[in-house]
This record gives structure tokens, C-alpha cells and sequence, in this order.
């Protein structure tokens, strides 16, 4: 059976065999009592990894958002966001829900605010205005094509945070992806924020769970939060012995993905379709084939039909692509002979 290239997300991986060895072979315990050496492992071995004093096992990058969110601001206080922020649009709206905090939202340049519009997005005094506390920035920004903050842009990010007394929380699902692709440390991209989320189960290919990392204090407010959602654990070191396995031997292997993302963005472009290529940094490809005769969801269920599985598009016409460990370059040369095909019978 010819295989299905499924290029819907990061997300869709299967845990490696060496993976569910890993889980397979964990030690575990109550991670209620700090029993669980393997959630101790994981949280140690990531707070070492990003730079900052601890670290807090969660269920997922929403998780950690939300947790860090309430652990770092009071309700009613405003945090600025990018406007197609993950932690905006797509947490089922737990910034007003759960965390009761004031969403402002600053438009970037394929996802990436300027240090200036972000300053300028600040509240100033007065007592009919919600204070800004938090500036939450997203690197890799998913919905902007996965591109990516630089160590410079969050220095700048710092200096306004500084000067206005806020905090700063990077939504870094995919940091990993970032520091690969500006070919940085992951703690030199974590060093001007005071929290960061990081996922596992995203281009690191594990099946759950996400990690946030700060200041002791911080963090232990965390664990509280993250108990107050429901979102204790028990013998959790089975799913955190994936995280330690994937933060030693998934990282690097990243690059491949990025190869494979621009090989997949060049061709798409060369068959005529709408592709960002600058914005095309890591491990995502939006294209859009609003201009072609089948038009995007056309185009999207014309190539699903022989095998070739995307991000159904939005109303703004972009089909998204994500590469993964489970896409091989020869994939991405048949996923662009599917749309080819796709494209001429249409
Ligand atoms: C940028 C970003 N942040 C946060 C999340 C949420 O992660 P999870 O699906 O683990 O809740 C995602 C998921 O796609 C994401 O892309």
C-alpha cells in the first residue's frame, strides 16, 4: 500500500520504537509526592537545557500557556499578543475563560512584532485602563508560518518589558525548531524571558505533554495552578521518560525537517501557488491556491484524495504544511508530484 504522507502537523507522529522503549522502561512514582524520579529527570534536564533555575511537567502547550499566564499576571490585567497568537485564537479562549485577563493584540510582520508596537500597545496610567503586565510572544509563530523571534528581537522585547515592569512568557511550542533554525542555543532564545512553555509531543515527536520553565517561585505558583485545572499527575514518568528521550536524541534532527519544508516551499512555488518564501524559516509552509482553477480547498481535497493529507484552509485561502520525522525527503518530492497532478488534471 503506497503510504500516506500526512503533512496536517507536527502533532501527528508516532512515539520511535527507542521512544516506547523508554516509556516501556521508566521508573515512576507519585508524582503527587515529588516520587516520580523520571518527572524529575525531564523538569531538571529542561530547566538546565533553557537556562532558568526550574521547570513544571504539563499536559500540553495549552497548559502551560494557561498556567504560566495565571501564575504570572492578576485578573483584569491586559497581555499583549500577537494578533494571531496560538494563546488567542486557539485555546478555546481560556485567556478570558480561566485566566480573566485582557487580551491586546499587536499585528507582526508574518508573526513577529516590532519591540516599537509593542511599547506602543502598553496601557498608560489612568483608572479606566486595564494595567499591562505580561507580553506573551510565540517563537516559532505558528499561524505566521513558523518563523522566528532572534535572540536580538528578544532583547529588544526585554529592554520595553524592563522599562515598563512586565513580564515576558514565550509561547515556544516549537523553540526547539527556532534555536535550529537560527542556529542558536534553545537558553539564548529563554534568556530575556522570565516563562516559556516548550511542547514535546509537537516536532519532538512525543505523544504528550509540554514542559514550562522560570524562577523557582514561579514555577512552584505553577504547580498550583496546574493542580487548580486538574492537571495533576501520578506515575507521569512513563510519559516523561518520551520528553527525555526526544530532548537527547530529537532536537538535532530538526534541521532535517526545516530541509524538507523549504525543499516542499520552493517546488510548491515553482507549480504557480502563493508561497511566503522568507517566511518559510522552520518546519511550516502556507500556500495558498486561491488563483489556481480548484482553489485552495479544492486544491486541498484533490490531493487528500490521493494520499496527500493537509491543514484544511481557512477563509483567508492558506494550506498549511508541517514537516515531521515521519517525512523523508523523497516524501516531500511525492507530495509535490501529488499537487503537480492535482494541479494539471483540474
Ligand atoms: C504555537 C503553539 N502554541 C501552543 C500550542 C498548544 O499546544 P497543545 O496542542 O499541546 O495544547 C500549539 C499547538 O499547536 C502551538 O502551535
Amino acid at each position: 500500500m503506497t503510504k500516506v504522507i500526512d503533512l496536517r502537523s507536527d502533532t501527528v507522529t508516532q512515539p520511535t520504537e527507542e521512544m516506547r522503549d523508554a516509556m516501556r522502561n521508566a521508573v515512576v512514582g507519585d508524582d503527587y509526592f515529588r516520587d516520580d524520579p523520571t518527572v524529575i529527570e525531564l523538569e531538571t534536564m529542561a530547566a538546565t537545557i533553557l537556562g532558568k533555575e526550574a521547570a513544571l511537567f504539563v499536559a500540553s502547550g495549552t497548559m502551560g500557556n494557561l498556567v504560566s499566564i495565571m501564575a504570572g499576571m492578576q485578573r483584569g490585567e491586559s497581555l499583549i499578543v500577537e494578533a494571531d497568537a496560538h494563546v488567542y485564537r486557539s485555546e478555546a479562549g481560556h485567556l478570558g475563560s480561566v485566566c480573566g485577563v485582557v487580551p491586546k493584540r499587536v499585528k507582526g510582520a508574518a508573526g513577529i512584532m516590532t519591540a516599537e508596537d509593542v511599547e506602543a500597545a502598553i496601557y498608560g496610567e489612568g483608572v479606566l485602563l486595564p494595567t499591562t503586565s505580561m507580553i506573551c510572544i510565540e517563537n516559532t509563530h505558528n499561524a505566521g508560518g513558523g518563523t522566528c523571534y532572534t535572540v536580538e528581537d528578544m532583547a529588544q522585547m526585554r529592554a520595553v518589558a524592563d522599562r515598563h515592569g512586565l513580564r515576558i512568557h514565550v509561547d515556544g511550542a516549537r523553540i526547539f525548531n527556532a534555536a535550529i533554525a537560527l542556529g542558536v542555543e534553545a537558553k539564548a532564545l529563554a534568556a530575556d524571558a522570565d516563562s516559556l512553555t516548550f511542547c514535546l509531543s509537537k516536532g519532538l515527536a512525543c505523544p504528550f505533554g509540554a514542559v514550562v520553565v522560570g524562577e523557582k517561585a514561579f514555577i512552584a505558583k505553577c504547580r498550583k495552578m496546574r493542580q487548580m485545572v486538574g492537571g495533576g499527575m501520578r506515575q507521569a514518568g512513563i510519559m516523561a521518560a518520551a520528553g527525555v528521550y526526544a530532548l537527547k536524541n530529537m532536537v538535532d534532527r530538526l534541521v532535517d525537517d526545516h530541509k524538507n519544508a523549504r525543499l516542499l516551499a520552493e517546488g510548491l512555488h515553482a507549480l504557480g501557488l502563493e508561497v511566503d518564501l522568507e517566511a518559510v524559516q522552520s518546519n511550516i509552509v502556507f500556500a495558498n491556491a486561491s488563483r489556481t482553477r480548484l482553489g485552495s480547498s479544492g486544491l486541498a481535497e484533490a490531493i487528500r484524495a490521493k494520499g496527500l493529507l493537509v491543514n484544511m484552509p481557512g477563509a483567508n485561502g492558506r494550506i498549511r504544511f508541517v514537516t515531521h520525522w515521519e517525512i523523508s525527503t523523497e516524501d516531500i518530492k511525492r507530495a509535490l508530484a501529488i499537487v503537480a497532478d492535482a494541479l494539471s488534471a483540474s
